[in-house]
């Protein structure tokens, strides 16, 4: 087995304090922490603000994929519960290199079992479904500086929340709509009677006591879950 390596550099350590966490250290964190019931939701929201390669978060989208496999009993609801999933995981890094890495890490860790489960239920891959979890990943796992909010571009992190629709005629939609980071910070969310699925009394970013004032965040059109990969702004 490769061996894992927790630095890259002494200089990358000294400039940004990278040191990757040990897969057993991740484990053994996420056995122990209070955070235990939220690891046994499908939608429950983590936000990882110094997410180096994925370490932590790599590993609650597996656990969640497990759930995501047990609550499910047909390959379609396995995909609409395992993107449900990936829509909860947050990530902001501050170097390019390991931002691209999160990203990479994540999609393999969704596509590996999603091949997993294509050969349990011996069905053929559905492009759309691969497609629109690499929307996701890249949509949620966002290059930044988590203190300033700013990109290496300088421009605002952008964040999507993924809001549940009601499901009609055995359609589960949804509705992506983006926020800055800092507008998420001091406004939370804006509430336009849509279903917060990320919402209450889970861990979530999107989940601020504050009063919500004026924030103008764009919206995309609601759609299916496989048509994520669509992004189909609302036109204004
Ligand atoms: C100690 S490492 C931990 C990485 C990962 N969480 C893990 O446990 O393996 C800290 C990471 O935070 C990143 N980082 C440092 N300052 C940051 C900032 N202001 N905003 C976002 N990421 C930052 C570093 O590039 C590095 O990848």
């Amino acid at each position: 087995m490769a061996e894992e390596k927790i630095i890259k550099s002494n200089e990358r350590v000294k400039a940004h304090g990278e040191v990757f966490t040990p897969k057993n250290i991740v484990n053994q964190m996420l056995n122990t922490f209070a955070i235990q019931p939220e690891l046994q939701k499908l939608s429950a929201t983590f936000l990882e603000p110094a997410a180096g390669e994925g370490a932590f978060l790599t590993e609650i989208l597996l656990r969640k994929l497990k759930i995501a496999s047990r609550v499910s009993n047909t390959i379609e609801a396995f995909e609409q519960n395992s993107l449900i999933a990936l829509t909860s995981l947050y990530g902001i890094e501050l170097l390019v290199d390991n931002t691209e890495l999160l990203v990479i890490h994540m999609y393999q860790v969704f596509y590996q079992e999603y091949l997993r489960q294509l050969s349990i239920y011996n069905a053929p891959e559905n492009k759309k479904v691969v497609k629109s979890a690499l929307t996701i990943v890249k949509a949620n796992m966002v290059q930044g500086n988590a203190l300033t909010g700013k990109n290496k571009n300088g421009n605002d992190i952008v964040f999507s929340e993924w809001s549940l629709l009601p499901v009609k005629r055995g359609i589960q939609k949804v509705q992506r709509t983006e926020y800055t980071l800092d507008a998420i910070k001091t406004n939370g969310p804006s509430v336009d009677g849509q279903p917060q699925v990320h919402g209450s009394e889970e861990l979530t970013l999107f989940d601020l006591d504050e009063e919500p004032v004026e924030i103008k965040p764009r919206k995309f059109e609601p759609v299916p879950l496989f048509d994520i990969f669509r992004e189909k702004h609302v036109s204004e």
